[in-house]
């Protein structure tokens, strides 16, 4: 906890000044507050201070520091400071950090951890960006949950965050798209079978391309026109567009994730005159075999030159990045922009980056790619070609009916069983999802997610639900007060360690972009708990210590609650 490191920070200053009188620059107890280390055992301790740090300033050896400054220390309400080779380690008074760390977990209720930090910033996240025509499928889980993840993670300190899908809705495909609708399509069956009927008929169009290479022409005049602004290709454009976002929304409800903008690549369509302009007037812009290009010193940077105009005159994709960039400055005055998007497109970023500060804007800074690694199905790489495509809504419907078999089973007498098994099957793929650091590879297992046991999903929604049935239990008893000395077991100890760390593990998540750092942070917390539980009586105990369990078990429940909510996930009350 933030403020028990500060006292020993300022323990050890005072003892600093009393030890070494007369001299000068010695470090304040900020600074000291910065040394301090978490001990890798527990015998060493809750926190240590490394002296090397002062050897040379007091021209002495660590061990002789540390013996001083031991001897100095005096404040055992709060810790005890012992000598160990070249640490002073500090064991905390457990009854004092019982009841100080959780006067603050229960004063923050269910935003324990939360902060200012943010305010007055501005943070967009650009992070789900589906593809219009294309459906929704388990490739695109990581970008939408990290997103969705780091967005509230962000909110939570204080952040204004603009989480933006920023869709693929620009190309030649949709030209194609609108002829192969013209020559095949039926109103009346792409209304009812929306993407999947688009896809449909989008296989079909290159089926017969080959056969007639002359459908290509007929595809890229629709493109045009749909550039052109023609009102036919327009407003099959738009449908296609709507249609993909009804099939789309209806995973989006499923995952309870929402956005502030919808701007895709079209949208941008009429601002890229600004970017030519300011690239030629910057004089960036080179020709190469008729296409427009910025250079960026390959031999230096090892990157390719981007690709900004193609030879007729068309933008791409990086363009698109590059304006929807400028706007998104202008419009948003953004602190940060996040893209989350697969580490795949690494080099794309890189080099529109590069773009941004080649053109001078020193927020080029303040674009990140946050990259993230494959996911593969029961082990078996995805690929639209072999047919392995699992579709989200299609996983997450199954995910949905297999944790209400698992419920029937485990707990025939629940109430409202649907709506629990939609939370609990839900929420054991967002924490498949977001389990393992985002650049590794992960591999999606039935077996692995639902299971009640281990680091899964529903181990974590299971414990905060055993914290509730024990609240409840426990409202017989009425208010009384808690005593602290009975918290001073290990099991305790350990459960208060996990959520006086709760706050900095929040900021650590969002410095590194790395909702699985929450996830973590939650699954010790449920297994802290569940130790202090089997290892405690909690509703039969002497009523002060049950007060204090009771409180502490209030403390688990609120920030365990919190952080399942920091990573997209539901926490029912039974199940
Ligand atoms: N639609 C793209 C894809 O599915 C992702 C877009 C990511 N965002 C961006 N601004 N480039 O691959």
């Amino acid at each position: 906890m933030m403020d028990m490191k500060q006292s020993i920070g300022e323990l050890i200053e005072s003892a600093l000044q009393d030890c070494y009188p007369g001299v000068e620059n010695l470090p304040s107890a900020q600074e000291v507050t910065g040394y301090l280390e978490i001990p890798p055992e527990k015998e060493m301790g809750d926190y240590a201070f490394p002296c090397f740090k002062l050897s040379r300033a007091l021209h002495m050896g660590p061990p002789q520091i540390a013996s001083a400054l031991a001897g100095a220390v005096s404040a055992p309400h709060l810790c005890e400071a012992k000598q160990q080779g070249g640490y002073l380690n500090f064991f905390l008074n457990r009854d004092n950090f019982a009841q100080k760390t959780l006067e603050a977990v229960l004063a923050a209720g269910e935003r324990y951890g939360a902060s200012e930090l943010g305010k007055g910033k501005t943070v967009c996240l650009d992070f789900s960006s589906i593809n219009i025509a294309k459906r929704f499928h388990i490739g695109h889980l990581s970008t939408t949950m990290i997103g969705q993840s780091l967005r509230r993670i962000y909110d939570f300190l204080g952040y204004r965050t603009v989480a933006i899908n920023h869709l693929g809705d620009w190309g030649t495909q949709f030209g194609k798209l609108i002829c192969a609708y013209k020559l095949w399509g039926d109103q009346a069956t792409v209304e009812q079978k929306g993407v999947e009927e688009l896809t449909r008929l989008y296989v079909l169009f290159h089926e017969e391309a080959e056969k007639n290479p002359a459908l290509e022409d007929e595809g890229r005049r629709w493109f045009k026109a749909i550039e052109d602004g023609d009102e036919e290709a327009m407003s099959l454009f738009n449908w296609f567009k709507e249609l993909t976002l009804r099939d789309t929304q209806r995973v989006y409800d499923l995952l309870g994730v929402t956005f502030d903008s919808y701007n895709g690549e079209a949208f941008y369509n009429d601002k890229m005159g600004r970017v030519i302009d300011e690239l030629k007037a910057k004089n960036l812009l080179t020709l190469s075999e008729g296409a427009s290009i910025v250079d960026l010193d390959e031999e230096k940077t090892g990157m390719p030159p981007c690709l900004i105009l193609k030879k007729d005159g068309a933008t791409l994709y990086a363009t698109r990045d590059i304006a929807a960039a400028l706007w998104r400055k202008d419009e948003y005055d953004f602190d940060k922009c996040l893209y989350v998007v697969a580490y795949q497109q690494d080099l794309h970023f890189r080099q529109w980056f590069k773009v941004i500060e080649k053109m001078g804007y020193p927020w080029y800074k303040d674009l990140v790619h946050v990259a993230f690694g494959m996911i593969s199905y029961e082990g078996q790489s995805l690929s639209t070609r072999k047919g392995h495509v699992v579709y989200l809504e299609e996983l997450l419907l199954s995910a949905k009916e297999k944790a209400l078999k698992i419920i029937e089973e485990k707990s025939p007498e629940l109430e409202n069983k649907d709506e629990v098994a939609r939370q609990v099957g839900i929420g054991a793929v967002i924490y498949a999802d977001l389990q393992a650091g985002r650049i590794k590879d992960i591999d999606f297992s039935w077996d692995r997610a639902l299971s009640f046991d281990g680091e899964t999903g529903p181990y974590v929604q299971y414990t905060h639900a055993r914290c509730c049935s024990v609240l409840r239990k426990a409202a017989e008893y009425g208010e009384e007060e808690p005593d602290y000395t009975a918290l001073g077991d290990d099991y305790a100890q350990e459960l208060l360690r996990q959520l006086s760390r709760f706050p900095e593990a929040v900021k650590d998540a969002a410095d590194r972009y790395e909702p699985s750092v929450m996830t973590r942070t939650v699954t010790e917390l449920c297994k802290a708990y569940n130790k202090f539980y089997y290892e405690n009586r909690i509703l039969n105990a002497e009523p002060g210590e049950r007060a204090a369990r009771l409180r502490l078990t209030l403390a688990a429940k609120n920030a365990i609650k919190t952080g399942l909510y920091l990573i997209g996930m539901e926490a029912p009350e039974r199940m």
